[in-house]
């Protein structure tokens, strides 16, 4: 992972002076920077409340999740961690969406945020390039998309082998991309359902971690139908982040293993698998 970090970034070393001056600004975790920084490359913001300089526990595994829009998946996320049901933290929020309620989320329980513009960027490979700098930074070790209306490139792909989620609100491989809960009420299917996945190239191709069922009723509409959706994601997305950072996965061909709980996969290293994602 980080050989991939460090390609990435020596790939564009005006990236990384933007970045270092960025970082040096606010004096690094914790920094305080308020309003803006506008360069060549891309916009970034953080915003940390005052009173915010703790880092954190470290010993926890480090989320960095990418949201382009309303964040309850986030939000589910943040709280699970904050009750501590799920051994992780949440690292930094990064968004392609100027002014994503997922950024505000992020701002309420001070957690670092960042609008990353892809329109300021030439290439796919320079946008993830600026991703990468930010998750390294922040030490990510697991990288949560929670709508993230984006298709994950090589760049995030190489640096993050099996250490990308997404969830999906069908029960793949059904109805996959864009607009799947209207999809599966226009085929007239009586099941439909949430997916947590590894990423992969593929448009929501990736080894399925975990799926749950949700009944399509008599008169549901998109909208009846989400709301049960996302109470089944709420409670899936977390449960599937647990489960990797106890390391109880394991990755064969694209079937995914759940070890029963107290058991873990000891040191996998160099491994492609989720199982690796602390080591
Ligand atoms: C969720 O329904 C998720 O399945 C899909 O995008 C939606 C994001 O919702 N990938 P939210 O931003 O977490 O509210």
């Amino acid at each position: 992972m980080k050989g991939g970090i460090a390609s990435a970034r020596r790939e564009s070393e005006d990236l990384r002076s933007i970045l270092r001056a960025v970082y040096q600004k606010g004096g690094g975790r914790g920094l305080h920077i308020r309003g803006e920084e506008r360069t060549g490359w891309f916009i970034v913001r953080r915003q940390m409340s005052e009173d915010s300089g703790s880092a954190g526990d470290m010993s926890l595994l480090c989320l960095g999740i990418l949201a382009s829009g309303s964040g309850t998946n986030l939000q589910a996320i943040i709280d699970s961690v904050e009750r501590g049901d799920v051994p992780a933290r949440v690292g930094v929020v990064v968004s392609d969406t100027a002014g994503a309620q997922a950024l505000e989320r992020a701002k309420r329980h001070d957690i670092p945020h960042f609008h990353v513009d892809p329109e300021a960027f030439s290439s796919k490979e320079s946008y993830e390039a600026a991703l990468l700098s930010i998750l390294g930074r922040e030490g990510v070790e697991l990288v949560v998309l929670a709508g993230y209306l984006r298709l994950v490139g090589k760049g995030l792909l190489t640096a993050y082998p099996g250490r990308i989620l997404n969830i999906h609100p069908s029960l793949l491989p059904a109805f996959p991309g864009l607009g799947a809960v209207g999809q599966a009420i226009g085929y007239g299917v009586k099941v439909t359902g949430v997916t947590v996945h590894i990423v992969d190239e593929g448009l929501d191709t990736g080894p399925v971690i975990l799926q749950e069922a949700v009944e399509v009723r008599e008169g549901d509409t998109e909208e009846t139908l989400l709301e049960r959706l996302h109470i089944v994601e709420h409670r899936l997305y977390p449960e599937a982040i647990r489960l990797i950072a106890e390391n109880r996965l394991v990755l064969e061909g694209r079937r995914v293993s759940i070890l029963p709980p107290g058991e873990r996969v000891k040191t996998n290293p160099g491994s492609a698998t989720p199982t690796a994602a602390r080591n």
